[in-house]
């Protein structure tokens, strides 16, 4: 479990207020409060892996190209030729068992500031619509709740990280996660190095996802992605709209 520094609020109304869209964010630690500006026309879609990210992403830029918006499709970490470069130290299976946690976290991190400063924000400045393939909230779900980071920790770097570009609405694709690596498995690529964590991890980390779903309503809805593809985006599609 994250452990919360209520600091005098019950959990509850501590969580309400952190890390919610638009609103003031009180970092515990420092017991002061920042701003976490979301940014309008921002969307992340998050999910463990086989949860069908990347045919939903597709459909979604289909969709909302076919209507006239300008879309920047792209992943995390990842989207930029640093971004890239960082990836690939941080899936590299030679480093398993070797990379410590708090140095995967601030290489997700390194990456997400150099995409956000190199595509993200122009694209953001010049009015186009950017749809991210998981961003700070995976770092929620991956290291602070499956590597017991905490929550404290994920949040004071992502406001560093991200400042005000942070994604107006993200959705998570909820599924089984067994249901999950089966879908993955039927892909028969060799897992890099958080592919190969056991299932009591992603176990957590859709717990991780559930929980940001539950404490952040306005900006995190999770919908069951263990339905047809079409179902799935019928959701999906109305949720994004609701935000156009
Ligand atoms: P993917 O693009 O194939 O989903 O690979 C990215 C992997 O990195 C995936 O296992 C999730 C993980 N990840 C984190 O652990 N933390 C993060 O902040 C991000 C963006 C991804």
């Amino acid at each position: 479990m994250i452990e919360a520094r209520p600091l005098g609020l019950s959990p509850k109304a501590f969580f309400g207020i952190r890390f919610a869209c638009g609103c003031r964010i009180l970092l515990s630690r420092f017991c002061i409060f920042v701003s976490m500006v979301t940014a309008k026309r921002f969307f992340t879609l998050e999910g463990i892996d086989g949860s069908g990210k990347t045919t939903q992403i597709d459909m979604l830029v289909a969709a909302l190209e076919a209507e006239g918006y300008s879309v920047v499709k792209l992943r995390e970490p990842g989207g930029a030729k640093i971004s890239e470069g960082v990836r690939a130290l941080l899936l590299d299976p030679a480093f398993k068992g070797v990379m410590g946690d708090k140095t995967e976290l601030l290489l997700y991190n390194a990456a997400r500031a150099q995409v956000i400063h190199e595509i993200i924000q122009p694209a953001l400045d010049a009015g186009k619509v950017v749809i991210a393939d998981r961003f700070a909230w995976s770092t929620y779900a991956y290291q602070g709740y499956a590597r017991g980071l905490g929550a404290d920790m994920v949040q004071r770097l992502t406001e560093i990280t991200c400042g005000g570009c942070f994604p107006e609405l993200t959705v998570v694709l909820d599924i089984d996660v067994q249901r999950g690596r089966a879908r993955t498995a039927k892909r028969g690529e060799a897992p890099d190095r958080l592919e190969q964590e056991k299932a009591d991890f992603f176990e957590r980390v859709r717990q991780g996802y559930l929980a940001a779903a539950r404490e952040y309503p306005d900006c995190v809805s999770a919908i069951d992605a263990d339905r047809a593809p079409e179902a799935v985006f019928a959701d999906l599609l109305q949720l994004v709209k609701s935000r156009l």
